[in-house]
């Protein structure tokens, strides 16, 4: 950032004082031949214009590359107690947790003050994993898998998203990055780790029955129930999310049930298709998701 202010105020100099000596004698014309001046401002031409930046430009890809870089790196496997699994999807985020059963979606949960290693992956085009205030981007290259690492030192919520265009809804693919006190983070993924709640009552039983055998089972799973699609996020425990549709509007009930019966409306594009359920089916539905903490 030094670099480039310095860089920046060099250039803006440099403009100036031609301007400023736009009309003096001696800086070229075509009648008199070749003049002290001119000679004088070829050289400038050569070493500000090109010595100059090629110079500065390697002095910093080096320097970028052999130190900034490296801190940004995802720690080895063996040095880190925790590695996340992160997939894109047209336009979604599936989030893994190796070595134990959680799978959750837009909302990754990981420790304060722990080192995670992050790998990327896709399962469609190319997106790029991108946490602002905790690292820089990485992409997703179909048939390759990245690694970043993600150190946060305050518990907090931090904003990601997705930082390549990835189709009509790469804009409404964001992510939360939920960095929680180590205690908490254990008990929230043995939480995430467990089968869904049974349906509480008889019209979240319903609920349950319309999902697994209606069109939702094709593309979702909720673990501990029939429902075992993979095309669209994993919903076991999708009452505890913040968000719907990767950050695109919260998850409340209204929103939840316009997102069932008009998903094309709110996200345009996506795969989910509208479920025109009448009201009673839609009641179930919604009351059977509420419920999944
Ligand atoms: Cu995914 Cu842009």
């Amino acid at each position: 950032m030094g670099g480039a202010w310095l860089g920046l105020g060099l250039v803006v100099a440099l403009l100036l004082w031609s301007w400023k000596r736009r009309n003096r004698r001696g800086w070229g014309g075509d009648d008199e031949g070749q003049k002290p001046g001119e000679k004088r401002s070829w050289y400038a031409v050569v070493v500000l214009g090109i010595v100059a930046p090629i110079v500065v430009i390697s002095a910093l890809f080096v320097v970028g590359d052999l130190f900034v870089i490296k801190t940004t790196q995802a720690p080895a496997s063996t040095a880190t107690r925790l590695t996340i699994h992160v997939i894109g999807h047209q336009w979604w985020w599936e989030v893994r947790y190796p070595g134990t059963n959680a799978v959750t979606a837009n909302e990754i949960h990981i420790p304060a003050r722990t080192p995670v290693r992050v790998l990327v992956s896709t399962a469609d085009v190319i997106h790029s994993f991108w946490v602002p205030e905790l690292n820089r981007k990485i992409d997703t290259i179909p048939g390759r898998t990245n690694a970043i690492e993600l150190d946060a030192d305050q518990p907090g919520r931090y904003r990601g998203l997705c930082a390549e265009f990835c189709g009509l809804q790469h804009a409404h693919m964001a992510m939360y990055v939920f960095v929680d006190e180590p205690s908490a983070f254990r008990r929230w993924l043995a939480r995430e780790e467990q089968p869904a709640a049974d349906p509480s009552g008889a019209v979240a039983a319903d609920g349950e029955r319309l999902f697994v055998n209606g069109p939702c089972s094709s593309c979702h799973a909720i673990r501990g129930t029939e429902a075992d699609g993979f095309v669209g996020p994993d919903l076991t425990h999708v009452a505890s999310r913040t968000t719907l549709a990767a950050l695109t509007i919260p998850n409340d009930r209204e929103n939840l049930r316009e997102w069932i019966v008009s998903s094309q409306h709110v996200k345009p594009g996506n795969l989910m298709p509208d479920f025109n359920a009448p009201g009673s089916k839609l009641d179930a539905l919604v009351a059977y998701l509420e419920g999944l903490r």
